[in-house]
């Protein structure tokens, strides 16, 4: 039998009706750069278009958001240089910026699911997601401060924690002091498969995070591993994981592809900063059509079984998708 394949291509209305990935407003999840201040909005360098906002403006920021149809932020802060130690101490101060935003976010917008990034970097002296010892990355003391950090981001109001760091065990910890403290409504988005990637770079230039010594080589994974990232993902469904995360995204479809045929729950993929600054100068310097790469790599990542997407093309995208 003869197959003419191209005749499902053959007009817009064909190639729209038959067309398998959709993106919507809903599957973006906006990740917020915010710093003390007021009405402060700074352009981070090696991310050309993405800001630093202080709270009220990232209050406003929140706003827009919710009018475009994107319904979850992923917050980040940038922490004073003072307030970093190697114990945490910042990162579960109730008054805290982070805690701050939270409460602001979640007042102005009370419908906005209010996600939080869990990591000690933003807050450490050395610029690693976890307590130092000599030139380790301790897991079991991090893992203590990083349940006590996603209480107080609970407390504040957040919806979902997001641990970033790839202890072991964290996932456990923290859902049962969650439990322990009556939190029993506040999810975990687990960033169950992260690698470590040079891809980070201009994200960590957005808090001034970059590691003071070595690399996250001990706890992020080796992007050699594909089978690492599995019992990474399944370990954190066990401990009770909410939603499951890749990161990167663009240079690891294969991965996003193989947890989503493993898990039953919703997966997501983090298109990073250092995905996100490529197309950004590729486009700048006219080599790309920046809104056609846009749409084509969040489709792809979608196409590759990505429930959601963290990216900071959230806004561009919507617009994009008219
Ligand atoms: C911190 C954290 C990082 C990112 C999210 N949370 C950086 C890192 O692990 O070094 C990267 C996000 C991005 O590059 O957009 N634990």
């Amino acid at each position: 039998m003869l197959r003419r394949n191209r005749i499902l291509r053959t007009s817009p209305a064909i190639r729209a009706m038959v067309a398998e990935t959709i993106l919507k407003p809903s599957d973006f999840i906006a990740p917020l750069f915010i710093t003390e201040g007021e009405q402060v909005k700074e352009e981070i360098s090696s991310m050309p278009g993405y800001f630093r906002y202080s709270l009220d403006n990232t209050v406003k920021e929140a706003k827009e958001l919710w009018s475009m149809g994107i319904k979850s932020v992923l917050l980040f802060v940038k922490c004073t240089d003072e307030l970093k130690d190697n114990k945490g101490t910042e990162a579960v101060n109730p008054d805290g910026l982070m805690q701050r935003a939270i409460k602001s976010i979640k007042q102005a917008v009370p419908e906005m699911i209010v996600m939080t990034d869990v990591a000690l970097d933003p807050y450490s002296s050395y610029g690693h997601d976890g307590i130092v010892n000599g030139q380790e990355i301790v897991n079991d003391a991090t893992v203590e401060v990083l349940a006590r950090m996603s209480l107080s981001h609970a407390a504040a109001g957040a919806d979902f924690v997001a641990p970033s760091d790839m202890m072991d065990g964290r996932i456990l910890a923290i859902r049962n002091t969650l439990e322990a403290n009556n939190f029993d409504k506040v999810g975990i988005m687990s960033y169950s498969a992260k690698y470590a990637s040079c891809f980070y770079g201009p994200f960590r230039d957005a808090l001034d995070s970059a590691p003071g010594f070595g690399d996250k080589k001990t706890y992020q994974m080796d992007y050699a591993n594909a089978k690492e990232a599995i019992k990474e993902t399944l370990m954190d469904v066990e401990e009770g994981a909410d939603i499951v995360m890749v990161k990167p995204a663009l240079a690891y479809l294969d991965i996003i592809s193989s947890i989503k045929e493993r898990v039953n729950l919703p997966v997501s993929a983090y298109h990073v900063s250092g995905e996100y600054s490529m197309i950004k100068a590729a486009a700048k310097m006219g080599w790309l059509n920046e809104e056609k790469a846009i749409l084509e790599t969040l489709t792809s990542i979608k196409r590759a079984g990505a429930d959601l997407i963290a990216t900071y093309f959230a806004k561009d995208a919507v617009k994009l998708l008219g």
